[in-house]
């Protein structure tokens, strides 16, 4: 979370008496690790506890961890992402690829309405995960209680977990969501002390955006029934009276969004490590940012990756535009699967045809995790079967 930032309406003390057109508010606080983490005070015309009975609201098979648990061997995948069906509405348009116990990754195509049981719209709300959304295309507007934050094409989207959030988009979104499990975060050692973004760290606070404002009541209409997962279960709940109409709210837990274009990539003279494009992070997993940049320097330099083995790392590389260095039969929306236990690298020319090379305009999303993943039966579904004997 970033820095404390407020919209409407506060009392001077937080927990104290305020009110709005002659009517009392209702205090309503988010809070991250405990009462201990990064928090944000909230003020809200209803009681935000007066929830209806829950329901199991029924989702796609494919939005979820899926698996048939038959044993997967051992070796490196390329997911054709673009050639998953378009969904007709967010529930059918996200689809589980990859996942184990810290992390979902999940491609995002299609509509993001978002139906409940009857025609009217509802909310979502990730109760065990942060979400961080990557839009390769499509804009539009992402509605939360807190506000109002507007994306476009190359925008990160960071939803905290337990907030309820609704898309408001006219046109279909194509891009990647990653759910991370507690939580997904700006990496510590880019802060200072202070709490500020440090002047070597790859964004500055500037590059962040926020709720530009609260929604107007009718807006908000769709907190009327919320859709929250929690332990796997999707539950409904409808509200007698919507909890989330807000007048105010101050504090680090909002929603935000980066453009990945704004990133600030590093370049040595030969080459550097992955991980030196660090974005976000989360238990035991990263996600890093490639994006346009000069390339290694220094006499001789290879400036494709070396082929390297990492006993402890599984790396998903999520390609969204450009020319990719190191792969060939790759096209936006590919996803290269390259587990631990085996080696991996540049397919045959790639790695000679780099040393021509002095700049890179590809752009791509990398999540390495530290713990096994398993690809869902849609990833195997859309495996490429010749992606193996590239390297011949
Ligand atoms: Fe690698």
């Amino acid at each position: 979370m970033l820095e404390r930032k407020q919209i409407g309406i506060q009392p001077s003390q937080p927990h104290s008496y305020l009110e709005h057109q002659e009517q009392q508010l209702y205090e309503w606080v988010i809070t991250r690790d405990g009462f201990e983490g990064g928090h944000t005070i909230a003020h809200v015309v209803h009681q935000p506890t007066s929830s209806g009975a829950a329901t199991l609201f029924p989702i796609p098979e494919e939005f979820s961890p899926h698996t048939d648990n038959t044993p997967q061997l051992l070796r490196r995948a390329h997911i054709q992402g673009q050639q998953t069906a378009m969904g007709k509405d967010f529930w059918h348009s996200r689809k589980c690829l990859l996942f184990n116990h810290d992390c979902h990754i999940s491609t995002i195509r299609g509509s993001v309405s978002m139906p409940g049981v009857s025609a009217k719209e509802v909310a979502f709300a990730n109760a065990d995960s942060d979400e961080l959304y990557f839009i390769l295309e499509g804009e539009g507007y992402l509605y939360s209680p807190l506000g109002m934050n507007r994306f476009r094409e190359n925008d990160y989207l960071l939803i905290p977990r337990g907030i309820p959030y609704h898309f408001q988009c006219t046109k279909s979104i194509r891009g990647l969501c990653i759910s991370g499990k507690p939580t997904l975060e700006i990496p510590a050692e880019f802060r200072n002390p202070h709490g500020q973004l440090k002047l070597e760290a790859p964004y500055a606070h500037r590059h962040f955006s926020s709720p530009e404002r609260l929604l107007k009541d009718k807006e908000a209409s769709c907190f009327q029934n919320v859709v929250t997962l929690k332990g796997g279960v999707f539950s409904q709940h409808s509200y007698r009276h919507n909890p989330y109409l807000l007048r105010g709210w101050d504090g680090s837990v909002y929603p935000i969004t980066f453009n990945i274009l704004n990133y600030m990539p590093k370049t040595g003279k030969y080459h550097l490590p992955p991980n030196l494009h660090l974005t976000f992070r989360g238990n035991h997993f990263v996600v890093c940012s490639f994006v346009p940049r000069m390339v290694d320097y220094g006499k001789g330099a290879i400036p494709c990756p070396y082929p390297h083995t990492n006993p402890s790392c599984e790396e998903v590389l999520y390609y969204v535009s450009g020319d990719f260095t190191s792969r060939k039969g790759i096209h936006a929306e590919s996803l290269s699967y390259h587990p631990m236990g085996i080696s991996h690298g540049p397919q045959p020319g790639k790695y000679q045809a780099s040393m021509e090379r002095r700049s890179t305009d590809e752009i791509a999303v990398m999540i390495d995790t530290w713990k096994e993943l398993k690809l869902t039966r849609t990833a195997q579904a859309h495996d490429d079967p010749h992606y193996e004997t590239s390297w011949q």
